[in-house]
């Protein structure tokens, strides 16, 4: 951890005007000469969701963790209320942009502390509220010594567990601008409810950019970018882009035909069916 160089701090912070996020011409690689982002152009406008899917490999996680600065872009940028992150305060990014992604980790501390970990004077009721959002209250009061139960010592918890207790997290923090990577690997029906919720309780009311791996999550979207590559492919809106028959479809079709056919999400999530 030591080793790890932390976040230059700008010399000179300028506070973001509003919470309008813009991704411009963003270039990026983990490596030099391999380049897993090639020129991202997109704009969350506030209060909207805007769903990322695109097969795996695709450059989706990378994508969302350029927003809490996980990395800066190598070309391009990345601008929140106007002003590029590079020269926001960190603790103003932090304020601004709540994340929850694939890989949680979770602190040996109790569960309320770990839910609280960005607003440590959070009141035990917040807590619990954002926990009941998140889905994870009833399973947090069979622990051992239910909200005070420390995690990874009395407890463990499951993958998708600890994605619903940073889902809590998240809410908690009330930050304008959430970043949520849906998780495959953890999509127990639990998580998937939890994810749900947050979709319904926060849509109008905060910035949302989601990597959807469920056809439902598509469905609440405002607008959907289809990742190929590294590169925006298609763009629209829930409802036109099956129609389109382009990139889009031809993804859903192979991602989703198993499921369909196995009775899986339903199509008519897509044409706005909300009767599950
Ligand atoms: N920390 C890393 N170091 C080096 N390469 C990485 C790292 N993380 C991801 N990559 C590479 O970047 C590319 C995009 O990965 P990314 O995780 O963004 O894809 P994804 O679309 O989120 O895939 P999935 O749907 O499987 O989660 C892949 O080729 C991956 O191997
Ligand atoms: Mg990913």
């Amino acid at each position: 951890m030591l080793a790890v160089p932390s976040l230059p701090e700008p010399a000179h912070p300028v506070a973001p005007q509003g919470h309008r996020v813009e991704l411009r011409g963003v270039h990026f690689g983990y490596d030099p000469g391999r380049e897993v982002l090639r020129g991202i152009d997109l704009v969350l406008e506030p209060g909207t969701v805007t769903a990322v899917v695109g097969p795996s490999g695709s450059g989706k996680s990378t994508l969302v963790q350029l927003l809490p600065r996980f990395f800066d872009p190598t070309r391009g940028s990345v601008l929140l209320g106007g002003v590029d992150l590079r020269e926001i305060a960190t603790r103003d990014l932090y304020r601004t942009v709540s994340f929850v992604f694939q890989d949680v980790r979770l602190l040996r501390a109790s569960v309320a502390d770990n839910i609280a970990l960005a607003v440590p004077h959070a009141g035990l009721d917040e807590v619990v509220r954002a926990a009941r959002l998140a889905n994870i209250h009833d399973r947090i009061l069979k622990l051992p010594r239910g909200y005070d139960t420390v995690i990874g010592q009395e407890a463990g918890l499951s993958g998708g567990e600890a994605q619903r207790i940073a889902i809590a997290r998240a809410l908690l923090t009330d930050a304008p601008v959430l970043v949520l990577d849906e998780a495959t690997a953890f999509a127990d029906p639990h998580t998937e409810q939890a994810v749900r919720r947050v979709l319904a309780t926060l849509k109008g009311e905060r910035t949302i950019l989601v990597i959807a791996h469920r056809l439902e999550t598509v469905a609440a979207a405002d607008t959907v970018v289809m990742l190929e590559n590294g590169s925006i492919v298609e763009r629209g809106g829930p409802a036109e882009l099956p129609a389109r028959n382009g990139r889009f479809a031809a993804f859903w079709r192979s991602h989703w035909s198993a499921a369909a056919d196995a009775g899986g999400p339903a199509g008519g999530a897509l044409r706005g069916d909300e009767s599950r």
